[in-house]
């Protein structure tokens, strides 16, 4: 069966759901079957052949959204929660193509920076550490972004945040 785009919030729900985080070592996994013919860590391949399209991972050259694309790549066999893991995993790293590029980084650091030294969760919602910000509604009058894009870029922040709270960096 084909499986559409998985959503962002999906993702985010599989990273967080316990049947998840129970076998696959997405890291172990990459390095395995990945790394062999692609840059050593998966944050490499990402930044080379991944863009995000909204919130969805799509491959530069072919343009394919990335679950589609590992269904059938170069006999790799990817069981479905292997490449649930891959795409979680690959979510989770901040791509330095795409939106964030184009609209954010003229003035500002890179994402996961950003991310570190200026944003906390609070209650479900991302605040800013200092300013004390509701940064979804901050986003609706900064960068220009329209309310797609400012979703994608709030999920992405999420996705920071719960990134560096799991590699325990504060
Ligand atoms: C046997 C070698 C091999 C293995 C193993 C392999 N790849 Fe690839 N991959 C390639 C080659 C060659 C290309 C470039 C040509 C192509 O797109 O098929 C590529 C392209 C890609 C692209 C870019 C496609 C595009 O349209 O821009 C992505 C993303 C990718 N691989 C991810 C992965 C991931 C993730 C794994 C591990 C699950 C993996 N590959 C395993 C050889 C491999
Ligand atoms: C033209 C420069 C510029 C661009 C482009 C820009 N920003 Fe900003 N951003 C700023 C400045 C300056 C501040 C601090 C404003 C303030 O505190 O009043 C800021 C503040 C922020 C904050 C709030 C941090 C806090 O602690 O409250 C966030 C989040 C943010 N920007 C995200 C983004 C995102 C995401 C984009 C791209 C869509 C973006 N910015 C584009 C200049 C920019």
């Amino acid at each position: 069966m084909f499986r559409a785009i998985v959503p962002v919030s999906m993702i985010i729900a599989a990273i967080s759901a316990p049947a998840f985080s129970q076998g696959i070592d997405p890291h172990a996994l990459y390095e395995d079957r990945c790394a062999g013919c692609h840059a050593p860590h998966a944050s490499e391949l990402a930044t080379e052949k991944l863009e995000l399209r909204g919130a969805d991972l799509i491959t530069k050259d072919r343009g394919q959204p990335l679950d589609a694309f590992l269904q059938s790549h170069r006999r790799t066999g990817l069981s479905p929660e292997e490449i649930d893991a891959l795409l979680a995993h690959f979510s989770a790293i901040p791509l330095s193509g795409g939106l964030y590029r184009d609209k954010c980084t003229t003035c500002h650091e890179r994402a996961r920076e950003l991310a570190r030294l200026f944003l906390v969760e609070r209650e479900n919602r991302i605040v800013g550490r200092y300013s004390g910000r509701d940064i979804e509604a901050f986003l609706a009058g900064h960068g220009r972004l329209d309310p797609e894009e400012k979703r994608a870029i709030v999920e992405m922040f999420a996705r920071q945040i719960d990134n560096l709270k799991q590699s325990g960096k504060p």
